[in-house]
């Protein structure tokens, strides 16, 4: 799609080799009280035995009546077939960025980075891969008065920031991203996401909604694939996790995509253009996306 940051995706491997963590926080969800298998470093993956291994079973029930979820293909035999490692007929796509994923006996699909604690899709609406795209848009912090570049006194070089939305869910700092609807290119809901969340476009009217969009077509045009695959969230489960593709779109010069106004829109209840540096705390595995923004620009961490 974008051209890809070649250093950015030769990490890949090393971030596929990591034990994910927060998709076993011991409690489960958002204002949830399931408490989850707990599942120690070394049993995570499939292919070490664990025959005590009891995951806690947990369905959020908004799942029966959500238009985006699939079927409860484990306790409704009657359910149509999904098309896992492949595109379901209305354009679903059930293929992992991480390669062919097994399914268990009873025909779930299995967490590639291994035991979860919890059996059953937890909150997320698929089985499997639930894919999502993340848009890091970039600029150099800027001397108000001078417009120069803000050098960091300690590390001697230049400060990154990016356009970052405060989730009304979780109320951590994260970058605009989002789900991919059925059917949508990825491209697309970089660009959408970006929109509802950072510029509000959900509450304008046609015109409004049409001019903003252009922009951002007209930004959004030079991309850099920063990341592709599984991501450590903590909705994440044995039988569904979150996937996803971040896309740095850098504003060089300070006169594209920096001059946005900014506006929190649909899930977001905040947003602005924050410093970047080691010490951020964000939101699922956002931390080492915006690293490799980071890496990419070599700007100071
Ligand atoms: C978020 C993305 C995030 C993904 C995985 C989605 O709900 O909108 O920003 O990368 O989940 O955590």
């Amino acid at each position: 799609m974008y051209k890809a940051f070649v250093r950015g995706l030769s990490d890949l491997q090393a971030m596929a080799a990591q034990v994910h963590t927060k998709a076993r926080t011991p409690v489960y969800g958002k204002g949830q009280t399931v408490n989850r298998f707990p599942v120690p470093d070394d049993k995570v993956p499939w292919s070490v035995a664990f025959p005590e291994y009891k995951p806690t079973y947990f369905e959020d029930a908004k799942l029966k009546k959500a238009s985006y979820a699939d079927p409860d293909i484990l306790n409704n035999k009657a359910a149509p077939a999904l098309k896992f490692n492949g595109t379901d007929a209305g354009e679903l796509n059930r293929v992992s960025h991480e390669g062919r994923y097994s399914l268990d006996p009873d025909g779930l699909p299995l967490n590639p980075r291994g035991r979860t604690g919890i059996r059953g899709r937890g909150c997320l609406g698929r089985w499997g891969p639930n894919h999502a795209a993340d848009p890091i848009v970039t600029r150099w912090k800027r001397d108000p008065k001078t417009g120069a570049k803000v050098v960091d006194p300690a590390s001697g070089r230049p400060v990154l920031q990016f356009v970052s939305i405060l989730r009304g869910d979780v109320k951590e700092w994260a970058i605009p991203g989002g789900m991919v609807d059925c059917g949508e290119e990825v491209s697309a809901t970089l660009k959408r996401e970006f929109g509802e969340e950072a510029l509000d476009s959900t509450m304008a009217d046609a015109a409004g909604k049409a001019a903003l969009a252009a922009k951002v077509e007209a930004a959004f045009n030079h991309g850099v694939d920063l990341y592709k695959g599984y991501v450590d969230d903590p909705r994440n489960t044995d039988n569904a996790w979150m996937e996803t593709v971040a896309v740095n779109f850098h504003d060089e010069d300070g006169d594209g995509l920096a001059m946005f106004q900014l506006h929190a829109g649909d899930d977001a209840i905040g947003v602005c253009w924050k410093d970047i540096s080691r010490d951020l705390k964000l939101y699922a595995s956002h931390h080492q996306f915006v690293e490799k923004a980071v890496q990419l620009r070599g700007a100071h961490w």
